[in-house]
């Protein structure tokens, strides 16, 4: 990566690693396969510390659930009770002994209606205010890894890729999100369901209450079976359409390229074989988590034979009320449903912990190294600028740039020359602070970068680079982005002078014409056009221009180049090219080898000494000299 921008428009598009993709919806029963945190217990203490503040309303939310479980465990109970009246009532009017109580029956009904109802009420409290916490703390996440991300070095962005970050923002933080909003209160209830169920059955009948259980370890045994076996498949379903997807992305992403050396073909045949290893995967995981639920309902059923049986058994012996056994049916049905839950919290648990520590993982990495405390405030720059001794590299065991020394004067147009990969462009990171020199220092009227607040430092700037970057908006809106508060007519007149007011014009909607998201309905040279004139606009002390006009055509080139001598007349610029022909008139050309200085001068003393600039040089005058024969 050669651009210090986060984004740009060259065909480089972020991919989120396919494997985190579905994390965030695993919390299905047969749901992939579960990532195990490293440090389960530090990572959920941080995750406390994220709720700390709203410990109150987790209590309240912990005491309305199991409100809330307990009013509706108590309703089967006591609707229990209406049948057994009811039952009781025909008996004894077919008997001629008496009616059916219908205000009793009644009465019942009113009360678990009211039990209902205010277990309901009690839910949707919770609900409320568990998804406010959930939302608040994903917030608060999501704010903080993104804040992160601007303080972090550009060292580190060298080594992960965009997507990595990109699906912290995105799945890591929404899985953890899920757990809260979800999983955190179902759990809770679950448990409550099982117990408070368990203690129902045992006041009915504790020889049901066994046999039901019998079904416990089975259904237990048959989840975990079924989990297992979907797991493995689920994870391979997670891999190829992490295939799948990498190979559409690049299809699209290098159409052009595909089209023009006739890879359709090769490209559809790849695709092929990872969509019918997917179908394979995905047929067996879909399936084996198809048949979990009517399997267990399967056994769920075997145990209501069971269980009625023995109810009927026991209520000829006059042992239980027939509305007993309709509310053990009940209660047992609604036995098998928080178990499975709770057969899942483990991998839940483990993978919200995961996701979370990959986050807190970013949030506690290195970050830039802290700004000066009383950062200088100068009131205006003249623009000397000083490389002294100045060593560095990406990788601590490959130096880029081994003892650059230069001093350029006040309002002097410096070139930098040399060959690709000599350095250059590192240069320019160096001088904007992007990345902090290992060896030496730079300084800018005497006093080193470092001595500067960043953003004081970058304001002195104004970049154009090798890689434009131009973002999903309008074209004023992107000239506008270094100077905000311009005026219309500021922007127009910065067009102009970067010679890009013509092409402009021309556009649909002109200076309101949309820059799609990857930049494609201009050229490459019309995008330099506009970066140029952000810079132009931006109206900085100094100036940086790396390779800015390499894609303009040789006499918008020259043009620009005039525009901008008149424009930064009396200001320190640098800048980069290729073609030498457009920097003959600097004040000063440092030529770079393999990250030093092997030549500095003018033109005319460089070309006189005879020595490597000679030579770049004359081999493309040769070259031009050729194409014009
Ligand atoms: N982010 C990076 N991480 C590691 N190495 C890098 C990084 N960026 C550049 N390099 C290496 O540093 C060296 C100098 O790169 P630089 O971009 O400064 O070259 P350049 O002189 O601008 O070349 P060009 O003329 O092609 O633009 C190259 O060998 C390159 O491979
Ligand atoms: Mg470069």
């Amino acid at each position: 990566m050669s651009t210090p921008t986060p984004n740009h428009s060259s065909a480089q598009k972020t991919k989120t690693p396919p494997r985190r993709r579905m994390m965030g919806r695993g919390h299905g029963m047969a749901g992939g396969p579960v990532e195990k945190p490293r440090d389960f217990k530090g990572t959920l203490r941080k995750l406390v510390t994220y709720l700390n503040p709203f410990k109150v309303t987790i209590i309240i939310v912990f005491v309305l659930a199991i409100g809330s479980t307990v009013f509706s465990i108590v309703g089967p109970k006591i609707l229990g009770n209406a049948t057994t009246e009811l039952f009781n009532g025909i008996l004894a009017k077919l008997a001629g002994t008496g009616d059916v109580p219908f205000d009793t029956i009644a009465r019942i009904l009113l009360t678990a209606l009211g039990l209902y109802a205010f277990s309901a009420a009690l839910s949707y409290l919770q609900g409320w205010l568990m998804t406010d916490v959930a939302m608040q703390v994903t917030y608060q996440l999501r704010k903080d890894v993104m804040e992160k991300i601007n303080r972090m070095p550009f060292r580190y962005f060298d080594g992960t890729s965009h997507g990595e970050v990109l699906s912290l923002l995105t799945n890591d933080v929404d899985t953890v999100s899920q757990t809260l909003n979800q999983s955190l209160t179902q759990m809770l209830t679950s448990l409550v369901t099982v117990l408070g169920v368990l203690v129902m059955m045992l006041t009915i009948s504790w020889q049901m209450t066994i046999v039901a259980l019998l079904i416990v370890p089975v259904s237990l045994l048959v989840v975990m079976m079924i989990i297992k076996q979907s797991q493995k498949f689920f994870s391979q379903q997670q891999d190829y359409l992490g295939h799948v997807n990498g190979h559409v992305e690049e299809a699209f992403g290098g159409h052009v390229i595909v089209k023009a050396f006739n890879g359709e073909d090769k490209s559809i045949a790849q695709f092929e074989t990872y969509n019918n290893t997917l179908y394979g995967a995905a047929w067996k995981a879909q399936f084996f988590s198809s048949i979990m639920m009517p399997t267990m309902r399967l056994i769920g059923n075997l145990g209501y034979v069971a269980v009625v049986v023995l109810g009927g058994w026991l209520a000829i012996r006059d042992m239980i009320t027939v509305g007993d056994i309709q509310a053990f049916i009940q209660y047992v049905r609604s036995f098998t449903q928080p178990i499975t839950q709770l057969a899942n919290i483990s991998n839940v648990l483990q993978g919200t912990v995961a996701a979370a520590e990959r986050v807190f993982v970013f949030l506690e990495s290195e970050e830039e190294p802290p700004e000066t405390e009383h950062p200088l405030q100068l009131e205006s720059i003249t623009g000397h600028v000083e490389f002294r001794d100045v060593h560095f590299g990406y990788l601590p065991d490959k130096p880029v740039i081994r003892g650059f020394s230069a001093e350029v004067a006040p309002g002097q147009k410096v070139a930098i020359v040399g060959p690709t990969g000599a350095g250059k462009t590192t240069m320019v990171k160096l001088l904007m602070r992007f990345y902090d020199v290992d060896e030496g220092a730079i300084l800018i009227d005497g006093h080193d970068l470092r001595e500067f607040s960043r953003a004081d430092l970058r304001k002195l700037f104004g970049m154009v680079l090798q890689d434009t970057w131009l973002f999903n908006g309008t074209v004023l809106e992107n000239i506008r982005y270094g100077r905000p508060e311009a005026s219309e007519e500021e922007v127009i007149a910065a067009a102009e002078t970067a010679h890009a007011d013509h092409f402009i014009r021309t556009l649909p909607g002109g200076y309101h014409f949309v820059l799609n998201e990857e930049v494609t309905n201009i050229s490459q040279g019309q995008k330099q056009l506009l970066t140029i004139a952000r810079a132009i606009l931006a109206d900085p002390p100094m100036l940086i221009l790396d390779e800015a006009t390499s894609s303009v055509d040789t006499h918008t080139e020259i043009l620009i180049q005039e525009a901008m001598d008149r424009l930064m007349a009396g200001r320190t610029s640098f800048i980069i090219a290729h073609r030498l022909s457009t920097i003959q008139n600097a004040d000063l050309i440092l030529v770079m080898r393999e990250g030093n200085i092997v030549e500095q001068g003018t033109h005319a003393e460089l070309l006189a000494s005879g020595g490597f600039y000679a030579e770049l040089y004359n081999s493309q005058f040769e070259v031009v000299e050729a194409e014009l024969v």
